[in-house]
C-alpha cells in the first residue's frame, strides 16, 4: 500500500522539546525531546508508573504540560488551543484497549460514531456510510471471506479484530499519527498476532505511529525505533537492528535494578 497523501510533506508528524509534566510534588516527564517522523513505528516502553500514558496523554491535549513545547507537522503548538478536539482535528487516533464498540451495533454504524455522513436535510447516509464501511473492512484490514462483513454486529468479533476495527477507523478518517496504548493486553496469541499486522499496515500506508506495549518481543519485531522511558526521563532510543531482544531484556532489567538501587 503507498502513501496515498501527497500533503505528508512536514519531517516529523510530531516533536517534544523539553516537554516536562508534574501533578504536585510528582514529575510524570521531566524534560522531555523526542522527535516522531513522518512514516516512523515508534515503540515507547519503560516500567508501570516510568509516564507513557502521560507522554501521549500530553501530545493528544488530554493533559497540559507544566512546561515545555510540542509541534505538529513541524508548527509549533499554542498551549492555549491544544485540546482533545485540536489534536482530533489535527488527525491524531489514540486506540485504547478498552475502546468502547456499541456491543449490539452493526461495524458500519460503530465506524461512524460521531462522524456521520449525512445529506443536506441532516439524514444519515446509511447505504453510504454501509458501503464504505465494507471497503474499509476489505481493502485495508483484509477481512475477506471470513464472515464478517459491515452489517455483522461487534459483539461477533474477537478481541484482535475489534482492534482492527478501532485502527481501521483511524486509518479511514486519515490519521496521521495512531497512537495504540497497550492494544493487545489481555489478547489471546492469535488476536495479537491480526493487532501486529494491522499496525504494519499503519507503516504501509505512509503513517506513523506511537506504540505502548509491555511485550518486549512484540515491539522489537515491529517497531523502527524504540524510546525506552523510565522515571520520566528518556534514558534510551534503539534501533531493534542494533540491539537483540536478549539484550533489550538485560538492559530494561539493569534499569530496574538501578531504580531499586536507589529506593533503599
Ligand atoms: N492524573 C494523575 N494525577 C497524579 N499522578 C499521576 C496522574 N497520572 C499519572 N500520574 C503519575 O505519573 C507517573 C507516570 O504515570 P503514567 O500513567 O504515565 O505511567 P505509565 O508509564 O503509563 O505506566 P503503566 O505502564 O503502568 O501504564 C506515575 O507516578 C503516576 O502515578
Ligand atoms: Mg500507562
Amino acid at each position: 500500500m503507498a502513501d496515498t497523501n501527497p500533503n505528508r510533506t512536514y519531517e516529523h508528524i510530531v516533536r517534544a522539546d523539553k516537554l516536562s509534566v508534574a501533578f504536585g510534588k510528582v514529575r510524570a516527564l521531566s524534560d522531555i525531546d523526542l522527535a516522531i517522523g513522518r512514516n516512523e513505528i515508534v515503540g515507547l516502553i519503560g516500567d508501570n508508573g516510568a509516564g507513557k500514558s502521560t507522554l501521549i496523554k500530553t501530545l493528544t491535549g488530554v493533559i497540559p504540560p507544566t512546561s515545555g513545547h510540542l509541534f505538529i507537522r513541524d508548527q509549533p503548538v499554542d498551549w492555549a488551543n491544544f485540546s482533545v478536539r485540536r489534536a482530533h482535528d489535527l488527525r491524531f487516533e489514540t486506540v485504547y484497549q478498552e475502546k468502547s464498540l456499541g456491543e449490539k451495533q452493526p461495524l458500519w454504524r460503530n465506524f461512524f460514531v460521531g462522524r456521520q455522513i449525512t445529506n443536506r436535510f441532516g439524514f444519515i447516509k446509511v447505504r453510504e456510510q454501509r458501503r464504505i464501511a465494507n471497503e474499509i473492512l476489505q481493502r485495508q484490514l483484509g477481512f475477506r471471506g471470513v464472515g464478517i462483513d459491515a452489517d455483522s454486529t461487534v459483539a461477533k468479533l474477537s478481541g484482535g479484530e475489534r482492534q482492527g476495527i478501532a485502527i481501521g477507523r483511524a486509518m479511514h478518517f486519515d490519521a496521521d499519527l495512531i497512537i495504540l496504548d497497550e492494544p493487545t493486553t489481555a489478547l489471546a496469541i492469535k488476536e495479537v498476532q491480526k493487532v501486529l499486522d494491522f499496525v504494519r499496515r499503519i507503516k504501509a500506508s505512509g503513517r506513523a505511529a506511537i506504540y505502548i506495549e509491555h511485550n518486549l518481543a512484540h515491539v522489537h519485531a515491529l517497531a523502527d525505533r524504540l524510546v525506552v522511558l523510565d522515571r520520566g526521563r528518556i534514558v534510551a532510543n534503539i534501533r531493534p537492528a542494533d540491539m537483540s531482544l536478549a539484550d533489550l531484556t538485560l538492559f530494561l532489567i539493569d534499569l530496574q535494578k538501578t531504580k531499586i538501587g536507589a529506593a533503599a
